[in-house]
């Protein structure tokens, strides 16, 4: 089987969030389940930062010209094989030559051009895939136009890593910029918009979300942002894998970004890193429950309830709590005044940065995830793997990956709340710091969530099983 994955992020190349990991590592883990005859291929952008940190395995495999409506562009290809996948790089200054990755004007085009230059890849290449599997908005119109190709036979699978973002535009530009007819309109047409995600959802042969939950979310009102009509009409191609992690990447045991490594047999050395996070917020190294979070600051990761009961949770307790991101410049704000208010107890780092991500993984005692919707989230798995018992909302893959603990049975991986309410979140942090006063208990929860199994394995097999039902 020949696999084509195209998206616009992919670790260790290039990351703004979890669509990274999972680009990063499902297309090794396929090649794995499906057995190493299976031709497995990535295609994302060549933005500025994988140019500098690319090394000699880096080749150019060929430039030319892709052409968009008007528009003559030229578009290099370049490659690199990594764990037995090959990696694309499609190479154009004027698009990709910026310092963010998206949230320009022009997004809209920039993955026009990179939709064709996907076209132009399989024409240069000479690798046409069985199955096509594209990710998020940005692949979008690579569906779009290779659904209207001369390659429409070939088997897509689209999957929504988050349905929030969907690429709308104005109607008008559906030619100028998109290379669009007036025949295409309906494909793409939604509420008066060009909307790039309900185009590909249409054409795709089948669709996936991210974990099981989020699949059958969307096809509500509440969870869908707008789009529950489409999917409801796609809901015969709808289905639900939940996402695994690089679980050797994010490995206590092995990682070299923490001060001490450990597993689930030592895990008294897990306190060195607790001391080390500590020294870094400008705690006081002792041992006050300490949570964190890592997080985009986006509003749908559930920083409502944050705002809402953060100062009285400090105030009522002897919590300590410090956060990791970027995002929303009012969230930045809230934060840096918790900060000031609560100096010793509150700490933040504004900033996107995956080794110091790992250091907070390691450090913590607790990984506050209350999101309002999510498509899946990885990071309570990885503070799973860390040791770093996870306190969510039951929303999407937080509801498929974490079970609640029942101290009685001494079941569950996790702490969990239903509805999106602040005080309800507040009501389980403060039982779960309960359960932390009882060492005992505590450990035991610890060992256990470590325990899960948040490999790839399964999930790749899925894929497989989808992959091969398509052909
Ligand atoms: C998006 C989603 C997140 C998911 C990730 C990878 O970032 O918001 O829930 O885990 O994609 O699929």
């Amino acid at each position: 089987m020949k696999i084509l994955y195209i998206a616009s992020e992919a670790l260790p190349f290039i990351s703004t969030g979890g669509l990274a990991d999972v680009i990063g590592s499902l297309p090794a883990s396929v090649r794995r389940a499906a057995g190493e005859d299976t031709d497995v291929r990535v295609v994302i952008p060549f933005f500025p930062a994988i140019k500098q940190k690319a090394d000699d395995s880096f080749e150019l495999v060929s430039h030319g010209e892709v052409t968009l409506a008007w528009r003559h562009l030229y578009c290099g290809i370049w490659k690199t094989v990594r764990d037995g996948v090959t990696f694309y790089f499609i190479d154009n200054e004027y698009y990709f030559d910026r310092p963010f990755l998206y949230g320009a004007y022009d997004d809209g085009e920039r993955f026009a051009f990179f939709g064709r230059a996907v076209l132009h890849l399989i024409e240069e290449t000479g690798f046409v895939p069985d199955v096509v599997h594209a990710n998020d908005w940005q692949s979008a119109p690579a569906v779009i136009y290779l659904k209207k190709s001369e390659y429409s036979a070939v088997k897509v699978l689209f999957t929504i890593h988050n349905i929030e973002y969907q690429g709308k535009y104005d109607m008008a530009i559906l030619g100028d910029v998109f290379g669009l007819s007036d025949a295409d309109r309906q494909t793409v047409e939604y509420d008066g918009c060009i909307n790039l995600l309900k185009g590909a959802v249409t054409l795709a042969d089948k669709v996936s979300t991210v974990s099981e939950r989020y699949a059958s979310e969307i096809l509500t009102e509440y969870y869908s942002s707008g789009l529950y009509h489409v999917l409801r009409a796609s809901r015969d191609k709808l289905t639900g894998i939940t996402n695994g992690i690089d679980v050797a990447y994010y490995d206590p045991a092995n990682d070299p970004e923490i001060v001490k490594n450990y597993s689930a047999d030592t895990l008294g050395d897990k306190k060195e890193n607790k001391r080390e996070l500590q020294r870094i917020c400008g705690f006081e190294e002792n041992d006050a429950p300490l949570m964190v979070m890592v997080s985009r600051l986006a509003s749908h990761k559930g920083f409502d309830l944050v705002k809402r009961v953060l100062y009285d949770v400090l105030r009522e307790t002897d919590i300590t709590f410090a956060i990791l991101g970027t995002g929303e410049a009012e969230l930045e704000e809230f934060f840096r005044t918790a900060a000031s208010d609560f100096p010793g107890r509150v700490a933040v780092r504004l900033e996107y940065n995956k080794a110091l991500s790992k250091k907070f993984y390691a450090g913590a005692d607790m990984f506050l995830m209350p999101s309002k919707s999510e498509p899946c989230g990885l990071s309570q798995m990885i503070a799973s793997r860390y040791g770093t018992v996870p306190i969510v909302r039951e929303t999407g893959g937080l509801f498929d990956t974490i079970k609640p603990y029942n101290e009685f049975t001494g079941e569950g991986n996790g702490f969990s709340f239903t509805n999106y309410n602040a005080h309800d979140m507040m009501a389980v942090i403060k039982y779960a710091l309960g359960i932390y006063r009882d060492t005992e208990k505590w450990e035991k929860l610890t060992r256990r969530v470590m325990g899960v199994d948040f490999s790839w394995n399964a999930s790749a097999e899925k894929y497989v099983g989808l992959y091969n039902s398509m052909l």
